[in-house]
């Protein structure tokens, strides 16, 4: 019974060690009205924001289970990996092949349900996407690709 104690008490001292172990998610960039992908490229489904910029942008908006240790950890590596990834926020800076790659991607990820990840759309049932938002945001998504190549061709 006392080792027992002493376990609960050694786990509940590092749950609270834990918590000062807070990622940091604050941008590493400013961002310019010229680079974020909705500011520059209209027509998008009103959905993809709230399906794709917490975690691919520089407006992560954090749950407030995002504080808290150790879901936290999860909830932030997740941002901080996405936008390495991709982030919408500094997209028309990208050279132009990479971001119509990534674009392009993004229109596959979503058809193959990949996108926004499973373990986000639990919480966030608005970002849930049905096969008809699918569909379409994949569209949207292979039209923005074209739509930004043709942009930098114009800015050569
Ligand atoms: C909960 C956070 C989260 C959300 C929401 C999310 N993603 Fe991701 N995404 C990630 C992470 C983490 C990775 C990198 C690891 C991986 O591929 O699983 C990633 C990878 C990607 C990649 C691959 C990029 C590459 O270079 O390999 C694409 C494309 C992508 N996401 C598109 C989207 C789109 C489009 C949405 C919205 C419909 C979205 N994601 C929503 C977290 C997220």
């Amino acid at each position: 019974m006392k080792r027992l104690k002493w376990a609960l008490y050694i786990l509940a001292a590092l749950l609270v060690l834990i918590q000062f172990y807070q990622p940091d998610i604050t941008p590493r960039t400013t961002d310019t009205a010229n680079s974020d992908l909705l500011r520059t490229i209209p027509g998008a489904p009103s959905y993809l924001r709230g399906a794709c910029y917490d975690c691919h942008s520089n407006e992560s908006k954090l749950p407030w289970y995002g504080y808290v240790n150790p879901v936290g950890i999860l909830v932030r590596n997740h941002i901080i990996e996405a936008r390495k990834h991709l982030n919408f926020s500094v997209i028309q800076d990208y050279p132009t092949e990479k971001k119509v790659k990534k674009l392009n991607e993004c229109a596959e990820e979503i058809r193959d349900g990949e996108m926004p990840l499973q373990s986000y759309t639990w919480m966030h049932h608005d970002a849930q996407l049905s096969d008809e938002q699918r569909n379409e945001l994949s569209h949207w998504f292979e039209t923005a690709a074209a739509a930004a190549l043709a942009r930098d061709m114009n800015n050569q």
